[in-house]
């Protein structure tokens, strides 16, 4: 009888989970972006210098990551919900690269005796800078930074900006894996989207392009159950990429959220969109598996050719709770047991007199202990390592939470690894805020200005974002 008021009262939290991951969506990063507070330019500084202080004495993981985020577009898609702007006139990527110049300088010397592994170039659409921007760019990272002799260095593509000029100055340049955003190959859909800019023919000649140039890892995205779209036209467009055999292929799940301008301008996701959104990714990945593509790590339904061509700094925070220093507007930084934070969007005229707002919140080793877990939870976390990286026990460390849910077979744990039972991404999600600071549970509902309702069924509201299959 105990068991069962038990499980009603965790069935009632699991919903309050519900209702906060559906508030916070995919891109859910822990501590969430709400909570930060404006911080000084040298208190960024100075956290690096710690960071690299402890990455020198193994006090923290060695892996490092470089971020460019780059905030232009040629026009908005319907369905993207990233910060992007469509871009009014060159003199903006001129003012832009001046700025992203000034503030990797803030960084000069601060990483002397550390190299970092990755490089991503994301955004919005990195590939609308022009050749000339990327000289400077790389210029100044290399002049700055050390990159490691295997650097996976990527650029984020949009088939409208990218040209064969620019693929081969990237290759001169050392860019070694190049994204191309695909979404769909049909025409229709594409203007339904606001994606008139992309030539379909063209889209798929790049492909063979950026290997003939000798781009060594070419990844394509492509989206399921997009606004507008069918069954048979999504399909068509996945076997016509995978005719092309690019080395991975990322299928990628509509998710309705409200940042997107399909939410904003009322669209409606109904119930058998989210079915034709659930059968287009199954049938996806069994036509990629059969084409010979095997799941990797480091995208949700990211599905590769060949081994060693993920995306490495996905797996480096996945696996290692990575720190990687950022640059441009938007962009999520992380110095590990120090600071996570973003710097602020400054206008839409990118001034080169203006110094980044950094705005972000302080990491103790019990936040970056959360962090891991939250991103590990569908992996097994091996005792041993978690000791090495943060000199403590999970489970000790993690005590207090663990024992709330034993009972409702969720987690295995022996004295090696630490294992949660989890399948979706959905579960991942709700199951991951019983591991957050609850400060943080309890006032994002103030921030937000909304209430949990406990009678109304967040799991539903969660469904319609995200698929409960995947
Ligand atoms: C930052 S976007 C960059 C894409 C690139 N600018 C382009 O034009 O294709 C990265 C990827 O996010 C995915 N994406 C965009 N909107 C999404 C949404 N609402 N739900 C899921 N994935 C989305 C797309 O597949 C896209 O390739
Ligand atoms: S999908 Fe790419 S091009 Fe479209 S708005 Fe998003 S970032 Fe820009």
């Amino acid at each position: 009888m105990g068991y069962s008021r038990d499980y009603e009262k965790w069935r009632e939290r699991l919903n309050f989970y519900a209702f906060i991951a559906a508030l916070l969506g995919e891109g859910d990063i822990y501590v969430p972006t709400e909570f930060y507070k404006p911080l000084f330019i040298s208190q960024v500084v100075k956290s690096w210098e710690k960071a690299v202080n402890s990455i020198l004495t193994g006090k923290a993981p060695k892996q490092l990551g470089i971020f460019v985020f780059v905030p232009f577009c040629k026009s908005k898609c319907i369905f993207c919900p990233f910060f992007s702007l469509p871009l009014s006139s060159r003199s903006q990527l001129n003012n832009f690269t001046a700025s992203l110049l000034k503030e990797m300088s803030l960084f000069k010397g601060i990483f002397k005796g550390v190299q970092f592994n990755t490089v991503w170039f994301g955004g919005g659409t990195p590939s609308i800078l022009e050749e000339s921007h990327f000289k400077k760019i790389f210029e100044a990272i290399f002049k700055l930074f050390s990159l490691s002799k295997d650097c996976q260095i990527t650029v984020e593509c949009s088939p409208s900006s990218l040209t064969s000029g620019k693929l081969k100055l990237f290759k001169s340049l050392g860019v070694n894996r190049i994204t191309i955003g695909l979404q769909s190959l049909n025409k229709r859909v594409l203007m339904e989207n606001n994606r008139l800019f992309q030539d379909i023919k063209y889209s798929l000649e790049l492909l063979q392009l950026a290997k003939k140039i000798g781009i060594g890892v070419v990844n394509v995205d492509l989206m399921c159950g997009l606004p507008g779209d069918n069954f048979e036209s999504f399909k068509d467009g996945l076997k016509r990429i995978i005719a092309m055999r690019p080395d991975l292929i990322q299928i990628n799940p509509f998710f309705p959220s409200y940042e997107t301008n399909f939410f904003k301008f009322g669209g409606e996701y109904p119930p058998t969109d989210i079915l034709r959104r659930t059968q287009e990714a199954k049938t996806g990945i069994g036509f990629l598996e059969k084409a010979g593509y095997r799941k990797v790590d480091g995208a949700n339904l990211g599905y590769a050719r060949i081994p060693g061509v993920a995306n490495q700094q996905e797996i480096d925070k996945v696996e290692y709770n990575s720190s990687v220093l950022s640059f441009g507007p938007a962009s999520h930084a992380h110095a590990f047991a120090q600071l996570q934070y973003t710097n602020q969007y400054t206008g839409r005229n990118w001034n080169q007199k203006l110094l980044p707002k950094y705005l972000g919140i302080k990491l103790n080793l019990q936040e970056e202990m959360r962090r891991f877990i939250i991103v590990h939870l569908r992996k097994p976390i091996l005792r041993a390592f978690f000791r090495q990286l943060f000199g403590r026990d999970i489970v000790e460390s993690f005590f207090k939470e663990l024992r709330e849910i034993q009972g409702f077979d969720l987690f295995y744990v022996d004295n090696q690894k630490l294992l949660f039972k989890i399948r979706t991404r959905q579960e991942q999600l709700i199951l991951a805020k019983h591991f957050f600071n609850s400060n943080y549970l309890y006032n994002l509902q103030k921030i937000r200005k909304v209430r949990f309702r406990k009678d109304k069924n967040y799991f539903s509201e969660l469904n319609k974002l995200i698929d409960v299959t995947i």
